[in-house]
């Protein structure tokens, strides 16, 4: 409470909004939501987890600033993000007289945003929306940038749309209850980001991850406030994704099939899938002769000291053979007919979109990495 709160604008236009960022947030949400309504009611969207934990001191909070509150629980996970959950979540909003003119907000990780920010924009042809991320993932990721969806039997993310929130509300405290293997997952996002465009920040973690691992105060604001500065930059420039945003997918083209050739069960979490990802981005770089040889062993060391998996052959899943792996790939949603594009790197914090890689050079580079000591 007594740090000075971070806010960081992002910038599009009239659907522009503030992430707020700070310690004791949650407790400030009254005032804080408050300016965005039309009448003091708020639905309020959140899983079962995140409930035991937060719900009430939000309700707490919104309630001493005179809004009254009603809340829909979803079951934790991300089985949550169907067509089923989203059908009765619609319902259970419109039961509680959910109005063109109200705000919902969703308490939670990227599934109750994912899931809360998709029915928002499409309850009454579109409601406004507030997120209240509480996973490291979340505060760093999911909760910025607009992107809201549910998954298909065809595929994780297939169906959705654009809808920015009107505010994004990141208590670093709230990340505390979150059980450590989440954190550490999280955490490869935000790596990710020094990974793709800032050394700088990149060489602070190399020293500061364990502060930032063990939710240390100050550690953390600077590390969720230099993420968020770089995702809101990135999504300003290029919101639907037809350029720069793409860099966000660093180790992701790798990361996504191991989460797809798992079924996406929770024995892979996706931040231990990038964790590889990234890894192996830098490590195809080298071997393509963009990126010195020896970088990946430096991102390899630091994703291995956060407690994250490194190599694709230790991953708790049946590992495809390279060329059911390369088909894996192809079938993501990133993927263009023909050649894949991969985001690849000149060097640390200097990622590109690489299109157009010849599958033999994928395909031996798999071979080679999924059979190396
Ligand atoms: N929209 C985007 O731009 C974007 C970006 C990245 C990821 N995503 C999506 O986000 C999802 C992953 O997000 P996630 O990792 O937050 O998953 P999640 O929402 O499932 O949260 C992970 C687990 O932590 C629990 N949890 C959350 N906050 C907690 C807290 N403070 N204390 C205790 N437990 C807590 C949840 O109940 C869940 O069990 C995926 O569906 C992914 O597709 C979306
Ligand atoms: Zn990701």
């Amino acid at each position: 409470m007594t740090h000075k709160n971070t806010i960081i604008p992002v910038s599009l236009g009239h659907r522009s909004y503030d992430i707020e960022i700070g310690s004791g947030l949650l407790a400030q949400a009254g005032q804080i939501v408050a300016r965005f309504l039309k009448r003091p009611f708020v639905a309020i969207v959140t899983d079962t987890n995140v409930a035991q934990h937060h719900l009430k001191s939000l309700e707490v909070a919104l309630g001493t600033a005179g809004i009254k509150t009603a809340s829909v629980i979803v079951p934790a996970g991300e089985s949550s993000k169907s067509f089923e959950e989203l059908a009765k979540t619609c319902d259970a909003l419109l039961g509680l007289g959910v109005e063109r003119n109200d705000v919902v907000v969703a308490l939670g990780g990227g599934v109750i945003g994912d899931l809360t920010g998709f029915a928002a924009s499409i309850l009454r042809r579109g409601v406004r929306f507030v997120q209240i991320p509480t996973s490291l993932l979340a505060h760093v990721d999911s909760s910025v940038g607009g992107k809201t969806g549910i998954n298909s039997r065809h595929g994780k993310n297939l169906i959705g749309s654009f809808h920015q929130p009107s505010h994004v509300i990141i208590d670093l405290d709230v990340v505390r209850t979150l059980p450590r293997r989440q954190i550490a997952a999280g955490y490869a996002e935000i790596a990710k980001y020094g990974l793709l465009g800032d050394a700088s920040f990149f060489a602070w973690l190399e020293t500061h991850a364990p502060d930032v691992l063990a939710c240390d105060a100050a550690a953390l604001a600077h590390a969720v406030a230099t993420s968020c500065a770089m995702k809101a930059r990135i999504v300003a420039n290029d919101e639907t994704e037809t350029g720069e945003r793409a860099l966000l997918n660093l180790g992701h083209t790798f990361g996504h099939a191991y989460e797809a050739a798992n079924g996406y069960t929770s024995a892979l979490l996706h931040g231990e899938a990038i964790s590889v990802g990234m890894v192996q981005a830098f490590k195809f770089s080298g071997r393509l002769g963009l990126c010195d040889k020896d970088v990946y062993l430096r991102v390899k060391a630091h994703f291995e000291k956060a407690g994250l998996p490194v190599d694709a052959r230790r991953l708790p899943i049946d590992l495809p053979s390279p060329e059911k792996f390369l088909e894996i790939m192809r079938q993501d949603k990133k993927s263009v007919a023909g050649n894949l594009t991969f985001i690849l790197a000149r060097g640390i914090g200097n990622a590109f979109v690489a299109s157009g890689i010849p599958d033999q050079e994928t395909l031996a580079f798999l071979k080679e990495d999924f059979a190396a000591a």
